[in-house]
Protein backbone atom coordinates (compact mmCIF):
# COMPACT_ATOMS: atom_id res chain seq x y z
CA UNK A 1 0.00 0.00 0.00
CA UNK A 2 2.95 2.41 1.45
CA UNK A 3 4.53 1.91 -2.13
CA UNK A 4 1.72 2.18 -4.16
CA UNK A 5 0.63 6.22 -2.04
CA UNK A 6 4.46 6.99 -2.69
CA UNK A 7 4.11 6.46 -6.47
CA UNK A 8 0.87 7.95 -6.97
CA UNK A 9 1.45 11.00 -4.46
CA UNK A 10 2.65 13.74 -6.56
CA UNK A 11 5.60 15.44 -5.39
CA UNK A 12 7.28 18.80 -5.26
CA UNK A 13 10.79 19.74 -6.03
CA UNK A 14 11.10 21.20 -2.57
CA UNK A 15 9.37 22.86 0.03
CA UNK A 16 10.87 25.99 2.10
CA UNK A 17 8.58 26.29 5.57
CA UNK A 18 9.41 29.06 8.62
CA UNK A 19 8.69 27.49 12.04
CA UNK A 20 7.96 30.62 14.38
CA UNK A 21 9.71 31.27 18.12
CA UNK A 22 7.42 30.86 20.68
CA UNK A 23 6.57 31.56 24.66
CA UNK A 24 5.75 28.86 27.40
CA UNK A 25 4.47 28.58 30.34
CA UNK A 26 3.60 32.25 30.92
CA UNK A 27 4.01 32.24 34.73
CA UNK A 28 1.53 29.73 35.78
CA UNK A 29 0.54 27.92 32.84
CA UNK A 30 3.75 25.10 32.99
CA UNK A 31 3.86 22.73 30.41
CA UNK A 32 0.02 23.82 29.62
CA UNK A 33 0.30 27.28 27.99
CA UNK A 34 2.53 28.76 24.79
CA UNK A 35 2.08 32.28 22.75
CA UNK A 36 3.76 32.53 19.10
CA UNK A 37 5.76 34.93 18.33
CA UNK A 38 5.94 37.23 15.44
CA UNK A 39 9.40 38.77 15.36
CA UNK A 40 11.51 39.07 11.84
CA UNK A 41 13.85 35.91 11.61
CA UNK A 42 12.99 34.53 14.81
CA UNK A 43 12.67 31.09 14.02
CA UNK A 44 13.70 28.54 12.11
CA UNK A 45 13.77 27.65 8.15
CA UNK A 46 13.40 24.09 6.75
CA UNK A 47 13.56 23.36 3.48
CA UNK A 48 13.29 19.90 2.56
CA UNK A 49 13.21 17.87 -0.87
CA UNK A 50 12.76 14.06 -1.49
CA UNK A 51 15.92 11.83 -1.60
CA UNK A 52 16.10 7.70 -3.06
CA UNK A 53 17.64 6.52 0.17
CA UNK A 54 15.21 6.53 2.21
CA UNK A 55 15.13 7.64 6.24
CA UNK A 56 15.44 11.42 6.55
CA UNK A 57 18.83 13.21 6.55
CA UNK A 58 20.08 16.33 7.88
CA UNK A 59 22.22 19.19 6.98
CA UNK A 60 22.59 23.11 8.73
CA UNK A 61 23.18 26.40 7.03
CA UNK A 62 26.07 27.80 8.52
CA UNK A 63 25.00 30.95 8.88
CA UNK A 64 22.17 29.90 11.06
CA UNK A 65 22.92 29.51 14.90
CA UNK A 66 22.31 25.37 14.86
CA UNK A 67 26.02 24.98 14.99
CA UNK A 68 26.20 22.53 17.67
CA UNK A 69 22.90 20.74 16.92
CA UNK A 70 23.03 17.32 16.66
CA UNK A 71 23.16 15.81 13.13
CA UNK A 72 22.34 12.12 13.69
CA UNK A 73 18.57 11.95 12.62
CA UNK A 74 17.48 10.21 15.44
CA UNK A 75 18.50 13.51 17.96
CA UNK A 76 17.56 16.20 15.92
CA UNK A 77 14.10 17.15 16.33
CA UNK A 78 13.45 18.40 13.44
CA UNK A 79 14.36 14.79 11.49
CA UNK A 80 12.53 13.20 14.17
CA UNK A 81 9.22 15.19 14.04
CA UNK A 82 9.55 14.84 9.50
CA UNK A 83 10.56 10.78 10.13
CA UNK A 84 7.40 10.50 12.24
CA UNK A 85 5.01 12.53 9.31
CA UNK A 86 6.59 10.53 6.95
CA UNK A 87 5.62 7.30 8.68
CA UNK A 88 2.52 8.37 9.33
CA UNK A 89 1.64 8.82 5.66
CA UNK A 90 3.10 5.57 4.48
CA UNK A 91 5.85 7.74 2.19
CA UNK A 92 9.03 4.86 1.88
CA UNK A 93 11.17 7.61 -0.22
CA UNK A 94 13.38 9.64 1.89
CA UNK A 95 13.93 13.33 3.16
CA UNK A 96 16.59 15.59 2.92
CA UNK A 97 15.94 18.85 5.55
CA UNK A 98 18.00 21.95 5.01
CA UNK A 99 17.79 23.92 8.41
CA UNK A 100 18.38 27.03 8.88
CA UNK A 101 18.29 27.99 12.90
CA UNK A 102 17.33 31.95 13.63
CA UNK A 103 18.09 32.26 17.46
CA UNK A 104 20.10 30.09 19.59
CA UNK A 105 19.40 26.91 21.13
CA UNK A 106 18.43 26.99 24.74
CA UNK A 107 16.97 30.52 25.24
CA UNK A 108 14.13 30.19 26.07
CA UNK A 109 11.73 30.96 22.96
CA UNK A 110 11.26 27.36 21.74
CA UNK A 111 14.11 26.52 19.82
CA UNK A 112 13.49 22.64 19.57
CA UNK A 113 9.68 23.27 18.99
CA UNK A 114 10.52 25.81 16.09
CA UNK A 115 12.61 23.10 14.54
CA UNK A 116 10.02 19.77 14.95
CA UNK A 117 7.53 21.95 13.67
CA UNK A 118 9.01 23.30 10.60
CA UNK A 119 10.52 19.50 10.27
CA UNK A 120 7.34 18.14 10.55
CA UNK A 121 5.25 21.13 7.92
CA UNK A 122 7.68 20.93 5.93
CA UNK A 123 7.70 16.97 4.90
CA UNK A 124 3.75 17.37 5.04
CA UNK A 125 3.74 19.51 2.55
CA UNK A 126 6.34 17.70 0.47
CA UNK A 127 4.27 14.97 0.23
CA UNK A 128 1.42 15.95 -0.84
CA UNK A 129 -0.74 15.91 2.43
CA UNK A 130 -3.79 18.58 3.17
CA UNK A 131 -3.70 22.38 4.87
CA UNK A 132 -4.83 19.92 8.08
CA UNK A 133 -2.22 21.20 10.77
CA UNK A 134 -3.97 18.69 13.34
CA UNK A 135 -2.81 15.86 11.24
CA UNK A 136 1.28 17.07 12.93
CA UNK A 137 0.86 17.19 16.43
CA UNK A 138 1.64 13.88 16.75
CA UNK A 139 5.05 14.20 15.03
CA UNK A 140 5.99 17.75 16.28
CA UNK A 141 5.49 16.30 19.92
CA UNK A 142 7.86 13.30 19.64
CA UNK A 143 10.24 15.70 17.67
CA UNK A 144 10.20 18.18 20.66
CA UNK A 145 10.33 15.20 23.41
CA UNK A 146 13.76 14.26 21.87
CA UNK A 147 15.13 17.83 22.76
CA UNK A 148 13.43 17.94 25.94
CA UNK A 149 12.85 14.17 27.09
CA UNK A 150 9.34 15.59 28.24
CA UNK A 151 6.57 15.14 25.44
CA UNK A 152 4.63 18.29 26.58
CA UNK A 153 3.09 20.61 23.74
CA UNK A 154 2.99 24.31 25.01
CA UNK A 155 5.71 25.21 22.80
CA UNK A 156 5.19 22.97 19.98
CA UNK A 157 1.45 23.59 19.30
CA UNK A 158 1.33 27.65 19.02
CA UNK A 159 4.29 27.12 16.72
CA UNK A 160 2.57 25.42 14.69
CA UNK A 161 -1.01 26.55 15.04
CA UNK A 162 -0.26 30.55 15.95
CA UNK A 163 -1.50 32.83 18.46
CA UNK A 164 -2.20 31.22 22.52
CA UNK A 165 -2.77 27.67 22.64
CA UNK A 166 -3.96 25.75 25.58
CA UNK A 167 -2.31 22.49 26.00
CA UNK A 168 -3.18 19.74 28.08
CA UNK A 169 -0.15 18.78 30.66
CA UNK A 170 -1.03 14.82 30.66
CA UNK A 171 -2.27 14.27 27.17
CA UNK A 172 -0.87 16.63 25.00
CA UNK A 173 -2.69 16.12 21.85
CA UNK A 174 -5.70 18.01 23.23
CA UNK A 175 -5.48 21.52 23.09
CA UNK A 176 -7.37 24.64 22.79
CA UNK A 177 -6.91 27.78 20.61
CA UNK A 178 -7.76 30.74 22.65
CA UNK A 179 -8.94 33.87 20.79
CA UNK A 180 -7.24 36.79 21.81
CA UNK A 181 -7.05 40.66 20.60
CA UNK A 182 -4.25 41.36 18.18
CA UNK A 183 -3.51 44.90 20.40
CA UNK A 184 -0.60 42.33 22.58
CA UNK A 185 2.77 43.78 22.26
CA UNK A 186 5.81 41.73 23.64
CA UNK A 187 9.10 42.87 24.81
CA UNK A 188 11.81 39.76 25.12
CA UNK A 189 15.15 39.45 26.30
CA UNK A 190 17.61 36.89 25.90
CA UNK A 191 20.44 37.08 28.18
CA UNK A 192 23.95 35.10 27.26
CA UNK A 193 23.23 32.40 29.57
CA UNK A 194 22.72 29.09 28.65
CA UNK A 195 20.22 26.97 30.18
CA UNK A 196 19.23 23.45 29.16
CA UNK A 197 15.54 22.16 29.26
CA UNK A 198 16.29 19.19 30.70
CA UNK A 199 18.43 20.94 33.39
CA UNK A 200 15.68 23.32 34.10
CA UNK A 201 13.31 20.71 34.48
CA UNK A 202 15.08 18.20 36.59
CA UNK A 203 15.61 20.60 39.34
CA UNK A 204 11.52 20.99 39.74
CA UNK A 205 10.41 19.24 43.03
CA UNK A 206 8.72 16.66 42.43
CA UNK A 207 6.32 17.06 44.70
CA UNK A 208 4.39 20.91 45.81
CA UNK A 209 2.08 21.49 48.52
CA UNK A 210 -1.44 21.29 47.57
CA UNK A 211 -2.26 25.17 48.62
CA UNK A 212 0.11 26.12 45.71
CA UNK A 213 -1.12 23.72 42.96
CA UNK A 214 -4.45 25.15 43.73
CA UNK A 215 -2.82 28.86 43.63
CA UNK A 216 -1.71 28.34 40.21
CA UNK A 217 -4.83 25.99 38.89
CA UNK A 218 -6.63 29.53 39.62
CA UNK A 219 -4.01 31.98 38.48
CA UNK A 220 -4.15 30.43 35.27
CA UNK A 221 -7.71 30.29 34.73
CA UNK A 222 -7.75 33.60 35.59
CA UNK A 223 -5.28 34.71 33.00
CA UNK A 224 -6.58 32.81 30.22
CA UNK A 225 -9.76 35.02 30.60
CA UNK A 226 -8.17 37.81 31.27
CA UNK A 227 -5.98 36.69 28.04
CA UNK A 228 -9.74 36.45 25.85
CA UNK A 229 -11.15 39.75 26.59
CA UNK A 230 -7.56 41.51 26.53
CA UNK A 231 -7.23 42.95 29.39
CA UNK A 232 -3.33 42.38 29.55
CA UNK A 233 -3.13 44.67 32.87
CA UNK A 234 -4.64 41.89 34.44
CA UNK A 235 -3.00 39.11 32.36
CA UNK A 236 0.26 40.56 33.68
CA UNK A 237 -0.86 40.17 37.29
CA UNK A 238 -1.55 36.73 36.86
CA UNK A 239 1.40 35.74 34.87
CA UNK A 240 3.94 36.99 37.74
CA UNK A 241 1.90 34.41 40.42
CA UNK A 242 3.11 31.21 39.55
CA UNK A 243 4.29 29.52 42.70
CA UNK A 244 5.51 25.89 41.01
CA UNK A 245 8.64 26.38 38.70
CA UNK A 246 9.25 30.24 38.35
CA UNK A 247 10.21 30.53 41.91
CA UNK A 248 12.87 27.62 40.97
CA UNK A 249 14.42 28.36 37.91
CA UNK A 250 14.80 32.04 38.59
CA UNK A 251 17.69 31.03 40.61
CA UNK A 252 20.01 29.90 37.61
CA UNK A 253 19.46 33.64 36.11
CA UNK A 254 21.58 36.37 38.21
CA UNK A 255 19.94 39.04 36.38
CA UNK A 256 16.29 38.09 36.86
CA UNK A 257 14.95 40.30 39.83
CA UNK A 258 16.97 43.17 38.20
CA UNK A 259 15.42 42.59 34.52
CA UNK A 260 11.90 42.38 36.21
CA UNK A 261 11.94 44.72 38.04
CA UNK A 262 13.38 47.23 35.44
CA UNK A 263 10.69 45.97 32.94
CA UNK A 264 7.88 47.02 35.30
CA UNK A 265 9.20 50.50 35.89
CA UNK A 266 8.83 50.73 32.26
CA UNK A 267 5.74 50.53 32.28
CA UNK A 268 5.03 46.83 31.46
CA UNK A 269 1.93 45.17 32.88
CA UNK A 270 4.26 41.95 33.41
CA UNK A 271 7.13 40.29 33.29
CA UNK A 272 8.05 36.12 33.48
CA UNK A 273 10.76 33.95 32.45
CA UNK A 274 9.65 31.80 29.44
CA UNK A 275 9.69 28.22 29.09
CA UNK A 276 12.44 26.97 30.78
CA UNK A 277 14.58 30.74 30.45
CA UNK A 278 16.54 32.00 30.70
CA UNK A 279 15.03 34.34 28.43
CA UNK A 280 12.02 36.38 29.52
CA UNK A 281 9.20 38.32 28.46
CA UNK A 282 7.26 41.26 29.42
CA UNK A 283 3.78 42.44 27.71
CA UNK A 284 2.57 46.15 27.23
CA UNK A 285 -0.62 47.05 25.16
CA UNK A 286 1.62 49.45 22.57
CA UNK A 287 5.00 48.88 20.75
CA UNK A 288 6.23 51.54 21.54
CA UNK A 289 5.77 51.21 25.27
CA UNK A 290 7.08 47.52 24.75
CA UNK A 291 10.10 49.12 23.06
CA UNK A 292 10.91 51.02 25.97
CA UNK A 293 10.57 48.14 28.14
CA UNK A 294 12.83 46.38 26.16
CA UNK A 295 15.41 48.62 26.49
CA UNK A 296 14.97 48.77 30.26
CA UNK A 297 15.19 45.14 30.39
CA UNK A 298 18.10 45.30 28.49
CA UNK A 299 19.93 47.97 30.46
CA UNK A 300 19.33 45.87 33.77
CA UNK A 301 21.18 42.64 32.48
CA UNK A 302 23.97 44.93 31.15
CA UNK A 303 24.40 46.67 34.68
CA UNK A 304 24.54 43.32 36.33
CA UNK A 305 27.02 42.23 33.95
CA UNK A 306 25.38 39.75 31.47
CA UNK A 307 25.10 40.46 28.00
CA UNK A 308 21.24 40.39 26.63
CA UNK A 309 19.59 40.84 23.21
CA UNK A 310 16.23 42.11 22.93
CA UNK A 311 13.36 42.00 20.51
CA UNK A 312 9.52 43.47 20.49
CA UNK A 313 7.27 42.20 18.77
CA UNK A 314 3.43 40.92 17.89
CA UNK A 315 1.65 37.54 18.09
CA UNK A 316 2.34 35.54 15.18
CA UNK A 317 -1.66 34.87 14.50
CA UNK A 318 -0.87 31.70 11.65
CA UNK A 319 2.00 29.35 13.24
CA UNK A 320 4.30 27.51 10.73
CA UNK A 321 3.72 28.44 7.09
CA UNK A 322 5.15 27.77 3.86
CA UNK A 323 7.64 30.61 2.02
N1 LIG B 1 7.10 23.94 29.54
C1 LIG B 1 8.46 23.65 29.23
C2 LIG B 1 9.31 23.92 30.46
C3 LIG B 1 8.90 24.53 28.09
O1 LIG B 1 9.11 24.97 31.09
O2 LIG B 1 10.16 23.09 30.81
C4 LIG B 1 10.30 24.28 27.64
O3 LIG B 1 10.37 23.24 26.72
Amino acid sequence: VSIDRAVERRLEASVTVFGPASLSNLGPGFDTLGLCLDAVGMGDTVEAWSTDAPGVSVSMDPEGFGADLPMDPSRNTAAVAAQAVLRGVGVTHGVHLRIRKGFLPGSGIGSSAASAVAGAWAVHKLVGETEDKAAVVDAVLEGESIASGSRHGDNVLPALFGGLVLVSASEPTRYRRIPIPDTLSIAVVLPQVQILTKQARAILPPQVPLRDAVHNASALAFMIDAFRAGDWAEVGRWMMRDRLVEPVRATLLPCYEAVRTAALEAGAFGCALTGSGPALFAIADDLARAEAVRAAMEEASRCAGIGISGYVCRVHPEGVCAL
